[in-house]
């Protein structure tokens, strides 16, 4: 069932556990990620890049191939069509092309700027009745190419934009996308309760969730983190998983060079990551 992100995550929020937010690439990973969270009786977020979204050659195809498969793979849990880190521009495009929920990243922009967009966008958005993603400081890394410093979000400004009547926030608290590097300081857990705070009952968002520990993952969620993005860890099993194959020559022996056979491996993987994330999120049966 494909659904906007709000009722999920204002359950989870009241449940005390977090739904995974896992990006998908291509045919190979949205099967995958679907497939798992039939099988756990999970509510799931397809996140979208914007360059993901280009390199499966645009929104509509994203649209038509997510749908496409929620109805022939009978997938009855609650799915969310999500861009990540949308531009202004790209989140209009999304809420027009079919998406059920957008993120509108506007935590480069001066506060003001940020609110006043974001306005618009939770304005078209509602409009159809898909949920709408803020953020305030910006997550630190790179996607796409877009490099961050992993800023602590300020609570007045967090509360500023929540008022504004988005369904979930993103607030950096020292968070950062793709692996953590040795003497990473860990996440900020007094700003996360200060903002949780603050913006209560809002659904948080923790981006980068590559490779936190679990530790921090279930204070995370103590502390009103709703919904968990991650994507890294899932290219990480996928290219591990391929490479075994290749390395093993099992390419070379009959079909295996059957793309079918050759990504059987990769994709597998991922499911075994997706699982292990709705376990430790504890989403597993909350469809
Ligand atoms: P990772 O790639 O670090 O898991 O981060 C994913 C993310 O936050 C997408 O917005």
């Amino acid at each position: 069932m494909l659904v906007s992100a709000k009722e999920m995550l204002q359950k989870a929020k009241a449940g005390k556990y977090a739904v995974g937010q896992f990006n998908i690439n291509n045919l190979e990973w949205t099967k995958a990620i679907l497939q798992t969270a039939q099988e756990c009786n999970s509510p799931v977020i397809l996140g979208v890049s914007e360059g993901a979204g280009k390199y499966m050659t645009g929104y509509k195809t994203v649209v038509g191939m997510v749908k496409g498969m929620i109805e022939e793979m009978n997938i009855t849990v609650p799915v969310a069509l999500h861009l990540d880190h949308g531009s202004y521009e790209h989140a209009k495009k999304v809420i027009e092309a079919g998406f059920s929920s957008v993120m509108f990243d506007g935590s480069h922009y001066a506060i003001d700027e940020n609110i006043e967009k974001t306005k618009e966008i939770i304005a078209l958005a509602n409009e159809k009745g898909i949920s709408v993603e803020a953020e305030v400081g910006s997550i630190g890394g790179e996607e796409d190419g877009v490099v961050g410093a992993g800023e602590v979000a300020d609570v007045a400004e967090c509360k500023m934009i929540a008022d504004l009547g988005v369904d979930m926030l993103a607030a950096g608290i020292g968070n950062i996308h793709g692996k953590y590097p040795e003497n990473w300081a860990g996440l900020n857990f007094d700003v996360l309760a200060e903002i949780s705070k603050a913006t209560d009952p809002m659904p948080l968002v923790l981006h980068g969730g590559t490779g936190i520990p679990e530790d921090m993952i279930k204070k995370a969620i103590s502390l009103g983190v709703s919904k968990i993005n991650v994507n890294t860890e899932c290219q990480l099993s996928f290219a591990a998983a391929t490479r075994k194959y290749v390395e093993a020559g099992k390419d070379l022996e009959g079909k295996g060079f059957d793309p079918r056979k050759l990504l059987a491996p990769g994709a597998e993987a991922i499911k075994a990551t997706v699982k292990e994330k709705m376990e430790l999120f504890g989403s597993v049966n909350k469809a």
